[in-house]
């Protein structure tokens, strides 16, 4: 039976260690020796990576890859990814090397802009809120220019502050619904900074003003917070190429292109498959967010919202055949950093960003929006064709080689005996033991 501890972050990292490998492991020694093997030798940049969270005990290793071939808007990308599972890579690199052979990836941002709201009751007139923030929404602004003085001069700053009655969807909840232009960074520090001022100055100037001096007249912040969801944050990746009767370099064929319409078409029509199309969508967005040290639980959960924007959740991509040219895109919201957070932190981040050649956010977001469609294309091409099992079983294989224990020598063997077989546990379980006796 385990106990409560207290004054568990005060414990230095060993006695954090000590702890947690005591009360919840069953060899405590092999686990602090397994956590310590995962440490970095140099102790500067393992006490950088310990004091990006709290609490941390060791590290945990993801595979820092990159798919090459990444023609966009005519310069070529070695794209950076992060991710844990096999198939995702090469499938890129797949889809990269495919739609390079047919002029490229076209990337266009729609739109930058991020949103912050301040929630807020009030019971009182409507009307009176309503001309009051007319008169005074310039303070809003006059106030956080302090905040707002250097995003400013490179070009960003607030763009717009509403005042949205939503009385009609919970009594008495209004909010500041507020726009920002955050340049290269993500921006999440300078939009809350500004929201929590907004809710100050809103504060200040209701509680000072006699036109909301009774008590249901008085206005009660809820909390001020940026939204994930960012509608207006868009970036369009597209590729297109010829249609003819049997597809070649520099073309696909009609069968093909009306297949991959077809499976594009039944995610658009029912969630159960659009979550899953989009899942590998987010493979190659994901993939791409982490290495470059951006937040990928902002993207997903923005990312899904858009998907289900129209009433109900839908595919990300869209396909046509018009005029003997197909054509394939995605339209996707994200809110992207390539200066602050990790960015200028993080050893392996300013790597990626430097094999994206120093992307500005623009330019990631549209890197970023090609690896998803990329990944889209990979995965419907498999699955209207071959089906994704056998590719994604031979990648697989090594896994299961490892985790049986396979040494060199029966790696390399056992890769060139499945060259032509069927990849499954039992298979290379079966062909494993053949080999060894
Ligand atoms: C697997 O990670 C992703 C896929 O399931 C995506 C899809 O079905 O479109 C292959």
């Amino acid at each position: 039976m385990q106990t409560p501890v207290a004054g568990f972050s005060r414990f230095t990292k060993a006695e954090k260690i000590d702890w947690v490998a005591k009360n919840y492991t069953d060899n405590s020694e092999e686990t602090k020796a397994l956590l310590a093997s995962y440490w970095n030798t140099d102790t500067k940049l393992q006490q950088l990576h310990d004091e990006f969270i709290e609490n941390t005990l060791s590290n945990y290793y993801l595979p820092f890859s990159v798919a090459p071939n990444f023609l966009i808007n005519n310069r070529l990308y070695t794209v950076p990814m992060v991710i844990e599972e096999s198939s995702v890579v090469a499938a890129a690199s797949k889809a990269a090397k495919f739609w390079l052979e047919r002029g490229g990836f076209k990337a266009t941002i729609l739109g930058t802009e991020k949103v912050g709201q301040v929630h807020f009751m009030y019971h009182g007139e409507p009307s009176k809120l309503k001309s009051f923030f007319k008169d005074n929404k310039s303070v809003f602004f006059e106030e956080a220019k302090s905040i707002t003085r250097s995003m400013k001069k490179r070009g960003g700053g607030i763009t717009s502050i509403e005042l949205r009655d939503l009385t009609h969807k919970l009594d008495g909840y209004y909010q500041l619904h507020c726009t920002f232009e955050t340049l290269d960074a993500m921006g999440a520090n300078f939009i809350n900074s500004c929201l929590e001022q907004f809710a100050k100055t809103l504060e200040a100037l209701t509680s000072g003003s006699s036109i909301f001096s009774k008590e249901k007249d008085a206005i009660e912040i809820v909390m001020s917070i940026l939204s994930n969801y960012v509608p207006n944050c868009v970036v369009r990746a597209e590729v297109s190429c010829p249609i003819t009767a049997q597809g070649d370099s520099s073309s696909v064929s009609k069968k093909f292109a009306e297949k991959l319409m077809q499976a594009v078409t039944i995610a658009k029509t029912e969630p159960y498959r659009a979550v899953t199309h989009n899942k590998g969508v987010m493979n190659g967005i994901d993939a791409v967010i982490l290495a470059t040290g951006n937040d990928f639980r902002a993207v997903e959960a923005g990312v899904h919202a858009y998907a289900s924007k129209d009433g109900s959740y839908s595919s990300l991509t869209h396909a046509e055949i018009e005029e003997e040219t197909f054509r394939f895109w995605i339209d996707v919201p994200l809110a992207l950093g390539t200066v602050g957070g990790l960015t200028s932190l993080h050893p392996m981040v300013k790597i990626a960003l430097e094999i994206l050649q120093k992307p500005t956010a623009k330019e990631l977001m549209q890197v970023v929006a090609v690896a998803g469609l990329a990944q889209n294309f990979a995965a419907l091409r498999s699955l209207v064709t071959t089906g994704i099992q056998k590719g994604h079983m031979k990648m697989h294989l090594m896994n299961i080689l490892n985790q049986l224990g396979a040494d060199k020598t029966e790696k390399t063997t056992l890769i060139n005996y499945f060259k032509d077989k069927t990849v499954s546990n039992a298979s290379v379980k079966e062909a494993l033991e053949d080999m060894r006796n």
